[in-house]
């Protein structure tokens, strides 16, 4: 008989186990994260690639398997606002945030509390912290089983699309990681947006929440740090070139190239379409899972002209990360 109590686990397992997000689906995540393994979990935004936030071992292997820099910190997930304070000095904005929209699509960066626990490589060494409450059911039953904060990137190699269904995180991280959680796909589909709130509230990253409900709740417009460039990164992780398709993307195009395929917004002919109907919110829970799909051909890609506002914004931001130059590419003449 096999002693459970002596099974190792290999957080480079050749094949994950694909769980169910059933009650006995979601105690196996739980165990595997308080053995330190990695798994990979649904959110509302994208899937996440978890693992104890108070493990550096762990941790340190959430940035191996995506070959991320390990300047670039990562959001604390937990199961209810109370738990931020633990790990954060708390703000009346944060308050205020908090009661809006938590559990949501919404990170909140506050000072970070001497007390913490945290592993230092989630915070990269930074006074702040990085915390999220996802609403998705299945996220909030894994960490309330887990009972504990569950550090989280995207779960893609690094530079990537992001993933919004389980096939998605096979495909970029199959041999990396323990165990995916598979919950379908993600129904917002873009990342959470990111506030800071160390100082003047700031909008670190449009995502699946609209700036305008955040601007409405704090009774005052968010600053909005500058566009990055390929030499600076403003915020950590605010990188030029990311969720990139390998072919190159071209954004605001009026009709395909020779050679290209149409993403399409709105009623037009194209190969792919984030919303025919010019829904944002349709073309944000389409955007990843069709960049995806799109990609796997290899070609050139052109995306139709998605408009600025509300969920468009995060649309837009991810595109043009898409179409940056790479860190790879040569050096433009
Ligand atoms: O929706 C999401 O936010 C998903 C799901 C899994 O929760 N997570 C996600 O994580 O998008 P990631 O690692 O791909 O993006 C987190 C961003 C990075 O740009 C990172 O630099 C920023 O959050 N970040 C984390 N801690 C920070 C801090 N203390 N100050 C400023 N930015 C921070
Ligand atoms: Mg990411």
């Amino acid at each position: 008989m096999t002693d459970p109590s002596r099974t190792r686990i290999d957080t480079t397992l050749a094949r994950p186990e694909r769980l169910s997000p059933d009650a006995g689906g979601i105690a196996r995540a739980a165990t595997l994260l308080e053995q330190g393994a990695l798994v990979a979990w649904p959110t509302e935004t994208v899937y996440g690639l978890g693992a104890d936030a108070r493990n550096g071992a762990a941790v340190a292997a959430i940035y191996a398997a995506k070959g991320r820099p390990s300047f670039n910190p990562l959001i604390v997930h937990l199961p209810e606002a109370q738990a931020a304070f633990t790990y954060a000095e708390w703000t009346a904005d944060a308050a205020r945030l908090a009661a809006a929209f938590w559990p949501g699509p919404l990170t909140l960066v506050l000072p970070l509390r001497a007390d913490h626990g945290l592993s230092e490589l989630v915070t990269a060494g930074l006074p702040s912290v990085a915390l999220r409450v996802p609403a998705q059911p299945t996220a909030r039953a894994l960490l309330r089983a887990f009972g504990g904060p569950v550090a989280a990137p995207s779960a893609n190699p690094s530079g990537r699309i992001s993933p919004t269904s389980a096939d998605h995180v096979l495909e970029g991280l199959g041999g990396r990681i323990a165990a995916v959680l598979d919950d379908g796909a993600c129904p917002v589909g873009v990342e959470s947006t990111i506030v800071g709130l160390t100082g003047t509230p700031a909008l670190l990253r449009p995502g699946g929440l609209p700036v305008e409900a955040l601007e409405a709740a704090l009774g005052a417009p968010l600053l909005r740090p500058g566009p990055p460039d390929a030499h600076s990164v403003t915020a950590p992780g605010q990188l030029a070139s990311h969720y990139a398709p390998r072919a190159p993307l071209r954004m605001n195009a009026d009709a395909a190239r020779p050679g290209e395929l149409m993403l399409g917004f709105g009623p037009m002919a194209c190969d792919a379409n984030l919303s025919d109907r010019g829904d944002l919110q349709e073309a944000a829970a389409n955007l990843f899972a069709l960049l995806h799909r799109l990609d796997a051909s290899g070609q050139p890609i052109a995306v139709a002209p998605v408009p600025m506002a509300g969920l468009g914004r995060a649309i837009n931001d991810r595109l043009a990360r898409a179409a940056a130059p790479r860190p790879d590419d040569p050096p433009e003449t």
